[in-house]
């Protein structure tokens, strides 16, 4: 376990959120390093409470967790202390110099630039502008914002100590390996490589320091925004199998059934050694209650076992209900 990295192996919205706030409860995680930008949201349900996080780290909920944004992340800066406020967790994060800043022109750019707002249909923040700026060499940087200075640390050095000493790291990704700028269905993609090793870059560590790499399928696929979708199902067929979601952005999600092909593909390009299935009960219903692997219906068994057959990886954690805890784990214990 030393230093895990959770990455989403379809379009994002897997339940990164979910599986990342069980690790950091259940395996007492000592550190959790956040990537990517304000985009995605992730989702934690905590005290009861449904959050959508879109910078802090969903290893929040361990209280003993310290919580940093590496240097490859986007900072809004509105949302951020929002959100530190929500979780009440300004004491124990801390934010790389080297974080770039989304100012307010490149969240006008997103949502009024016809190929991004019309084509691409992006999530509105501005990420994909503010990463040009940052190409460009003019962005504002987290050292730069008096507001931010409090939190300045060296990300990279502090994980890179923390994982030397043995203790529990978990990178955080974001969003899913189809979305890539790289490896996904360009020109519909985000702005930046989604996969396990571009997570590691942005949080400073090394190949060589990782132990695990936890990829995360929900047991279908959702898109939101343009661009392909193997197998989408007609919209009255998502509605009928209660497989529909509205997105953060307020957009309805498309769907299509698990992948096994793309799964395969995506457990490959993140080198992935394990994989998290989520939402299992919204597939097989009767699987709710189940808290077990032995409890789970033969149709749900055989599914797991497909899935394993197929991505060639055990399938260790299977989320059967909405709360962090609603999750069979068949790690060795
Ligand atoms: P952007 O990342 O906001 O530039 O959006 C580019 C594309 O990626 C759009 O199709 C978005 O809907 C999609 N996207 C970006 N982040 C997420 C996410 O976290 N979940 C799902 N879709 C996302
Ligand atoms: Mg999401």
């Amino acid at each position: 376990m030393p230093c895990t990295v959770v990455v989403g192996g379809f379009w994002g919205d897997e339940g990164k959120g979910k599986i990342i706030s069980y690790l950091a409860l259940k395996d007492k995680i000592d550190i959790c390093v956040r990537t990517g930008s304000v985009n995605a949201a992730h989702t934690v349900i905590h005290k009861g409470k449904v959050l959508k996080l879109h910078l802090i780290p969903s290893g929040f909920v361990n209280e003993n967790c310290r919580l940093l944004l590496g240097a490859g992340v986007n900072i809004h800066i509105p949302q951020l202390l929002k959100e530190i406020k929500e979780t009440n967790t300004g004491n124990r994060l801390g934010i790389d110099p080297q974080c770039s800043i989304i100012e307010e022109k490149h969240t006008i750019q997103d949502r009024t630039s016809s190929h991004l707002k019309g084509v691409i249909g992006t999530t509105g923040w501005g990420v994909g502008p503010a990463i040009e700026e940052r190409v460009r060499r003019t962005a504002k940087l987290a050292k730069d914002i008096p507001e931010l200075k409090q939190y300045l640390t060296d990300v990279a050095l502090e994980v890179n100590e923390v994982i030397e000493k043995g203790k529990k790291v978990l990178i955080e990704g974001v969003q899913g390996l189809y979305l890539s700028l790289f490896h996904g269905t360009y020109p519909y993609v985000t702005g930046r490589d989604t996969s396990a090793s571009a997570v590691c870059s942005e949080a400073g560590v090394g190949p060589t320091r990782v132990d695990n790499v936890l990829i995360v399928f929900k047991a279908y696929v959702t898109r939101v925004g343009g661009g392909p979708l193997p197998n989408e199902l007609p919209r009255e067929e998502v509605i009928r199998r209660g497989w529909r979601e509205i997105s953060g952005t307020g957009r309805e999600r498309r769907a299509a059934p698990f992948n096994y092909e793309l799964a395969k593909r995506a457990v490959m390009i993140n080198g992935a050694t394990e994989a998290a299935i989520t939402k299992l009960d919204i597939v097989f219903p009767e699987c709710k209650n189940a808290r077990s692997y032995e409890e789970l219906s033969p149709r749900a068994k055989e599914f797991i076992q497909k899935i394993e057959n197929e991505i060639g990886i055990p399938v260790t954690l299977i989320g059967v209900g909405p709360g962090a805890l609603e999750i069979i784990d068949r790690r060795a214990k």
